[in-house]
């Protein structure tokens, strides 16, 4: 196959309506073929201040325009992206890695996104409240509003770089806020040809401004500047954790990662399909997803069973060039993680592991690895691994292995599989885990349902009604009939 090359050119800064130049450039690269493909202008300090001075300026505009007029520029946008499909879907193939077929995926939930965005803006309510149910409140009339918070400061990852930014921003504008964008280096081209969307779409002027460059200084810049009224960051908890001390007091969004678990009870009678269904959660996207599939607690009687077919499914997944239309796994985000990953494999496998299958690594690429034999304070089960790694462990009973999933520092989504009413009731008293899939995939998501976790997972939730509710302050009104 001759590979079609995917070029972006130089982009600039996007910020009150105008592309302006910032400063030294940051390169992007094919993740695949190392080539440069693009380069953005890194953010200086004047430039982030610019940046939210203008959204200050476009949120009033945006608060200003009615809830039709907002979810009609996010239809329009929603459909622009769609005309545009296959150009975002090569864009994210290129600078993420992503396997087509999975960045075409993406760009399609990122339509339904802005799409139920809109729906979103038109029905974001208030509250009547009763008062009187207290002696003091006898004869008043109360209610609230939601307003919005004014300037929403989005700071995203590099695994989604369409779809989780549009999980900041849609929502964001969609409550009549500004955004400025801050995303993942690794993957700003996304966001430059998605600005450009948004600016034909109609977002006023400073609605929606765009800038680059690393978290730990143009980030913080942002998320700290006191023009801002809430951040909504996703990515590494470590980060997450400095952010919760950097950013003050203003309302803040984390989705932070997971070692995300999943339950195979006896009664499951379809081991090959469970089998297939997790490698796919597994190993998309090079296992680059906070809910992919990371420890697999099999109970003991269908242990043996489940670890041959997981392993076989593992090993029939096509690695390689992640535009090539028949790859499911493409390579990481770079030679170093891929290398990072490589490490906590071997040293899984010096502490008595087994692979399975995969434990390969070539460059960036890193090969689906199905792990047996692992234990409890190893690197590939105790912190999460994002790569294409997955373990098999054995669990003597479904109660056993609820205790195992639980033991994490982490809760984001967790999965179990099970025919049995008595044991999904179990599982969803017991797990402690933001979301609770039964019978599918841990990375089965649907974008307006409530998405976020517990514990060191993160605060708040996406999905855009949810968003919205973070993204807007109450503002209670009280009546009192003059005298
Ligand atoms: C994530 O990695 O947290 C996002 C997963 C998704 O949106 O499917």
């Amino acid at each position: 196959m001759v590979r079609e090359r995917v070029t972006f050119g130089p982009a600039r800064l996007f910020i009150g309506g105008q592309w302006v130049d910032g400063g030294a450039p940051i390169p992007v690269r094919d993740k695949y073929t190392g080539e440069v493909i693009g380069e953005v202008p890194e953010a200086r300090r004047e430039d982030v201040d610019a940046a939210v001075a203008a959204a200050q300026e476009g949120a009033k505009a945006m608060a200003a325009l009615p809830a039709w007029r907002r979810a009609e520029i996010l239809l329009r946008a929603a459909g622009m992206i769609r005309e545009r499909k296959e150009e975002f879907a090569r864009l994210i193939a290129a600078e993420a890695g992503k396997a087509l077929k999975w960045a075409r995926a993406e760009v399609e939930r990122a339509i339904w996104t802005f799409t139920i965005a809109a729906e979103e803006a038109r029905r974001i309510e208030g509250e009547v409240i009763p008062l009187d149910a207290v002696p003091a409140g006898e004869g008043y009339f109360g209610f609230y509003v939601r307003r919005p918070v004014g300037v929403v400061a989005a700071i995203s990852p590099f695994n989604f770089p369409l779809n989780l930014v549009a999980h900041k921003v849609a929502p964001a504008l969609a409550a009549g806020n500004a955004v400025v964008l801050k995303p993942a280096s690794a993957t700003p081209l996304t966001a430059v040809l998605l600005a450009r969307v948004l600016e034909a779409a109609g977002v006023p002027a400073g609605g929606f401004n765009l800038i680059f460059g690393p978290g730990g200084t143009v980030g913080e810049w942002l998320a700290a500047h006191p023009g801002v009224g809430k951040v909504s960051f996703t990515g590494s908890r470590a980060v997450g954790e400095r952010l919760t001390r950097v950013v003050g007091i203003k309302k803040l969004t984390l989705e932070l990662g997971n070692t995300t678990p999943v339950i195979v009870a006896e009664d499951v009678q379809d081991l090959d399909w469970v089998a297939r269904r997790l490698a796919v959660g597994a190993f998309y996207n090079s296992g680059q997803v906070c809910i992919s599939v990371q420890r697999i607690y099999g109970v003991r009687r269908i242990f043996e069973p489940l670890v041959e077919t997981f392993s076989r499914a593992a090993s029939e997944m096509v690695v390689g060039d992640p535009l090539d239309e028949r790859v499911d796994v493409g390579p990481l985000i770079d030679e170093r993680e891929a290398m990072r990953v490589e490490g906590w494999i071997q040293e899984a496998l010096g502490g008595g592991a087994q692979a399975v299958t995969g434990g390969r690594r070539e460059g960036p690429v890193v090969w689906p690895t199905v792990l047996i034999r692992v234990r409890p304070e190893m690197r590939v089960v105790r912190e999460e691994v994002f790569g294409p790694v997955a373990s098999v462990l054995e669990a003597d009973d479904f109660e056993e292995a609820i205790a195992a999933a639980n033991a994490t520092e982490y809760g984001l989504q967790v999965a179990v599989f099970t025919r049995d009413i008595n044991r999904v009731l179990r599982a969803v008293q017991g797990l402690d885990f933001g979301g609770i899939i039964i019978n599918d995939t841990p990375s089965f998501r649907a974008d307006h349902m409530p998405y976020g976790g517990v514990k060191g997972s993160g605060l708040g939730r996406e999905g855009l009604r949810y968003a919205i509710e973070e993204m807007t302050n109450v503002h209670m009104v009280v009546i009192r009939p003059a005298p």
